[in-house]
């Protein structure tokens, strides 16, 4: 399909070109464990082009589903297309993509060094720093990232906006101090509606698939959209290891895609009134959220189209505070995960961040916010209710309870203005 096409029209359309052959209108769901093989041969040269990372030749098959399957690989397509590159590998989970992407690059490929830009995600901050898989991890800012490449760094790992407080990387900048080392942005917070890596320079776009691209909290899944030759890498190494997506959940993902544009830019319009609400509130000691410094440097005009619909807080009251908003909300969750057409509210510091070591552990007064789709003033008035709680909750209780049971850091980079 041609790239011309608007971001909106290739999320209705991408993938899906051939339908029509087949006959059919919907997309398909092939759950095939097995395929026939029409001779030995060629069954053969077609398990080996798959396991090499290649696709299933045109007079082969497609063997087995660890190997290869239709339903995926339409999914595949169609985020391919709306990331501007040739390809994605989809994965049974964010992890597993991350996973994949970290062994490719680096023992797979005779590299034993990555070099990662703070703040990320927890379970990707823990990955990198735990040994498994063997690999050094070096953490910087990042301006930091040229003086922290060696000469086995095989790969770069960037988020941005970064979880939980909305931080912002420059990826050029960040490109232009790898050399030749791959970098990989993981764009689950942004998504292609609103950034694309590889346009910037980024060897791989990653996303926690299970977070906006499904959009509908029913799916597991990651994904790395890049171009073919790293695509054979990550599919080997799929093969191998076994973290593939179930055509279940490529089938949601796949349809989740065609309202991904519409469903970010509504989500990001609530997000942007609660922000200016949040910002005048007393029990509010500091908003996070993208551009609310007036982006002095220029990255968010050149590398985003929006500022996405993900919020962090500091809590004047600190962890009691914070720990008596996320009991007292109703419409907003309390849960892990963001990202879907409902809203929720999380404690970073005590769960999406608590393997993060204490040094680089987000604060224990901060909350994140995911704004989802109910009306914008049904939100507001919940998020009221819970900070109405605080004074309720904080008469007679220890202050100190939070810090003790969670170790709180000093690092803060959040603003204070208007958008
Ligand atoms: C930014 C980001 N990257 C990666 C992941 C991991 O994804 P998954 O939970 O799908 O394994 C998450 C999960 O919250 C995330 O927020």
């Amino acid at each position: 399909m041609t790239a011309a096409l608007h971001p909106d029209t290739l999320a209705v359309h991408g993938g899906r070109s051939e339908l029509s052959a087949l006959g059919v209108h919907a997309l398909p769901i092939d759950l095939s464990t097995t395929n026939p093989l029409p001779d030995i041969e060629r069954g053969g040269d077609s398990y080996e082009a798959m396991a090499t990372g290649g696709r299933p030749p045109a007079d082969g098959s497609m063997v087995y589903a660890r190997l290869w399957n239709p339903t995926v690989a339409r999914f595949e397509e169609a985020l391919a297309e709306l990331e501007h590159t040739e390809a994605t590998v989809a994965f049974s989970s964010g992890m597993a993509a991350m996973t994949a992407v970290i062994l490719a690059h680096g023992p797979a490929a005779g590299k034993h060094h990555v070099v990662a830009v703070r703040p990320l995600y927890g379970g990707t901050d823990h990955l990198l720093g735990s040994g498994l898989l063997g690999v050094d991890t070096t953490y910087c800012a990042p301006h930091e990232v040229a003086s922290a490449l060696r000469a086995d760094t095989g790969l770069i790992v960037v988020e941005t906006p970064a979880n939980p407080t909305l931080e912002i990387a420059d990826i050029a900048a960040i490109v232009a101090q790898a050399g030749e080392v791959p970098v990989v942005v993981d764009n689950t917070f942004a998504t292609p509606v609103l950034q694309n890596p590889i346009d910037l320079g980024a060897a791989m776009s990653l996303h926690s698939a299970t977070k906006y691209l499904g959009g509908h909290g029913d799916v597991i899944a990651g994904a790395v959209a890049c171009d073919e030759r790293t695509a054979e890498a990550l599919r080997r190494g799929r093969a191998v290891t076994g973290g593939l997506l179930h055509p279940l959940g490529a089938y949601l993902l796949h349809r989740g895609l065609t309202t991904l544009p519409v469903r970010m830019r509504a989500q990001q319009e609530s997000a942007r009134a609660i922000v200016q609400w949040l910002i005048d509130r007393p029990e509010v000691a500091e908003v996070f959220y993208p551009g609310l410094d007036g982006d002095p440097e220029g990255i968010l005009r050149r590398q985003m189209r929006g500022t996405g619909a993900m919020i962090a807080l500091r809590m004047r009251g600190g962890y009691a505070a914070a720990s008596a908003v996320t009991s007292a909300t109703t419409l907003f969750t309390h849960a892990v995960s963001l990202g879907g057409v409902d809203s929720l509210i999380q404690h970073p510091a005590a769960l999406t961040h608590r393997p993060v070591p204490a040094e680089a552990r987000p604060d224990a007064d901060v909350l994140r916010l995911s704004i989802g789709l109910e009306h914008v003033d049904d939100l507001i008035a919940d998020l009221a209710e819970g900070f109405a709680a605080i004074a309720r909750g904080v008469q007679g209780e220890d202050q100190s309870f939070g810090s003790a049971t969670v170790p709180v850091t000093s690092r803060s980079v959040g603003m204070r203005s208007r958008l």
